[in-house]
């Protein structure tokens, strides 16, 4: 069985919006690099890379599907992100927004009763509350920190050590699948 039309043109949408996250995230490592925090730069580009990793799932499962996948223009991202906190809690709303995208999918493939898709969907439903977890846990940690810049620092260390999920960069080996 196909992919429905409207089915497809909500992934091929997905697939913008993964794009964006990935930009996003790209963008507020630039602002960490520039702010000397470079291990928040490296966590932030760590996601910008998973972020990708989710875009090509979403266009791989279309054409997987017999579809046509489609490259859509993206938005610019922001370039400021005020503090560190704010630049988190920003993380953290995005994700919230994302869960929310993921969950319309979801249940646009429940309504067609496209089973298959919707086993595809639940890895991301799955990886959603991973990543609201993961962003909210710095939001609370950076408002412990407060103004506390040696707590700042050894947090910074701390998302410096981040290691990147084999096959979650922009080219994951061909025919791999982890999902
Ligand atoms: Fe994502």
């Amino acid at each position: 069985m196909g992919l429905s039309e409207a089915l497809q043109g909500a992934i091929n949408e997905q697939v913008k919006n993964e794009v964006y996250s990935a930009h996003l995230y790209l963008a507020m490592s630039a602002q960490c690099e520039a702010e000397n925090l470079p291990g928040m730069a490296h966590w932030l580009r760590i996601q910008f890379m998973e972020e990708w990793g989710h875009a090509l799932k979403l266009f791989d499962y279309v054409n997987e599907r017999g579809g046509r996948a489609e490259i859509r223009a993206i938005d610019q991202p922001p370039a400021r992100f005020g503090s560190p906190l704010e630049l988190f809690q920003e993380v953290a709303a995005h994700e919230a927004r994302v869960t929310a995208m993921i969950n319309d999918l979801y249940a646009l493939a429940a309504k067609e009763n496209d089973y298959a898709a919707q086993i595809m969907l639940q890895w991301f439903i799955t990886e959603q509350v991973e990543e609201e977890k993961s962003a909210g846990e710095i939001v609370d940690q950076l408002k412990m920190i407060g103004d506390n810049a040696v707590a700042l620092l050894m947090l910074d260390r701390e998302l410096g050590a981040r290691v990147a999920e084999p096959g979650m960069g922009p080219m994951p080996a061909t025919g791999e699948s982890d999902a």
